[in-house]
């Protein structure tokens, strides 16, 4: 037989071949590692729809950054749960609020961790929207405000990040003009930039207390069928001030990771959401899936994709996957 033809299988033949040509790689050092925080003392709940993600209390929350510092993720991004809440929600923005308390402690106890504070208003809100309600609509301007304030204040408690996930228009713009004027010139803006309306946030609304009372965030979330409004969110938080981008969710949102890399220059964050996760819990704790594989194929997806970072709740389970491979127990 005399055929020709290209032998794509020379470059698979051995692992240590595979290895050498593997295009792209997962680090810890790519892993942001979200936690809870609540009220009250003695409090370590499993969030139902979450199976291993759990609402700290403030005197337990040392068991949990231990663990992540122990597997060297070198990021966590803190959400709070108030028990306040009212129709401005003045607990995030509040000095002795659940989020600036905890990132306090963690920066007191913890120095080098990366904190990331999470900026919005949902968590706080008696209605569980993100923003100001007057006359049964979320009101844009006012809500800049309460946002800025709410940055100035994580800062000010410690945070080494502010990720503002409000979906007002002009949010960038307001609290880095709002950091500035309080001398945090220095703390970066991780901008939920490209943020969908999505499904897929339902187990994390369980976790953060923060469904909408009434009505739904579409008038201030992305449609899932847009693409070019992605690129137009993302060139003007740049313009704004922005300094990184978070996709949110990823795992149906890979062509727009790619797109958001490819046409704005600014370090790309992947959120693979609470709804991603769960249904990876679901169906492992069912023996229907290999929940190592999955999550790591997931994950590098991801990072093929163009995401330069990775929040999840799958990140002390992959630091310890990474590290048992570098320990040199990886089954083939
Ligand atoms: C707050 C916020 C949400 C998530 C992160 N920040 C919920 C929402 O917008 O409804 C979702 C994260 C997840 O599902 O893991 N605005």
């Amino acid at each position: 037989m005399d055929l020709s033809f290209k032998r794509h299988r020379r470059l698979r033949k051995s692992k240590a071949i595979r290895n050498l040509v593997r295009e792209t790689h997962l680090h810890t050092e790519d892993l942001i590692y979200p936690i809870f925080v609540t009220e009250g003392t003695n409090v370590k709940n499993e969030v139902p729809s979450m199976p291993n993600v759990f609402q700290w209390s403030l005197d337990l929350l040392d068991e949990e950054v231990q663990s992540v510092v122990d597997l060297q993720i070198e990021a966590v991004i803190v959400f709070g749960v108030p028990n306040e809440k009212d129709d401005v929600g003045s607990s995030a923005y509040d000095e002795e609020g659940i989020v600036q308390r905890a990132i306090r402690q963690i920066k007191q106890n913890h120095p080098e961790l990366t904190v990331i504070a999470d900026t919005c208003l949902c968590q706080f809100t008696d209605h569980g929207h993100c923003g100001v309600i007057e006359g049964g609509t979320i009101v844009n301007d006012t809500t800049l405000d309460l946002l800025a304030k709410t940055a100035i204040s994580q800062a000010k408690a410690g945070a080494d990040i502010i990720a503002p996930s409000n979906m007002m228009d002009g949010f960038v713009v307001a609290i880095r003009t709002g950091l500035d004027q309080a001398g945090y010139e220095d703390i970066p803006i991780m901008s939920y930039a490209v943020k969908y309306s999505s499904a897929f946030y339902g187990p994390f609304r369980d976790a953060a207390h923060s469904s909408p009372k009434f009505g739904d965030r579409k008038t201030y979330q992305m449609d899932p069928a847009n693409r070019l409004e992605a690129i137009r969110e993302a060139q003007s938080d740049l313009e704004e001030g922005a300094d990184f981008f978070i996709v949110k969710p990823a795992l149906s949102y890979l062509d727009i990771i790619r797109e958001v890399k490819n046409d704005v220059g600014a370090p790309v964050v992947a959120y693979n959401v609470s709804g991603e996760y769960s249904m990876v819990k679901a169906a492992s704790e069912q023996g229907w899936i290999n929940e190592k594989e999955i999550v790591l194929e997931k994950l590098i997806s991801m990072k093929r994709a163009g995401a330069d970072l990775i929040l999840t709740y799958h990140a002390k389970d992959v630091a310890n996957w990474l590290r048992e491979e570098r320990g040199g127990h990886e089954h083939a």
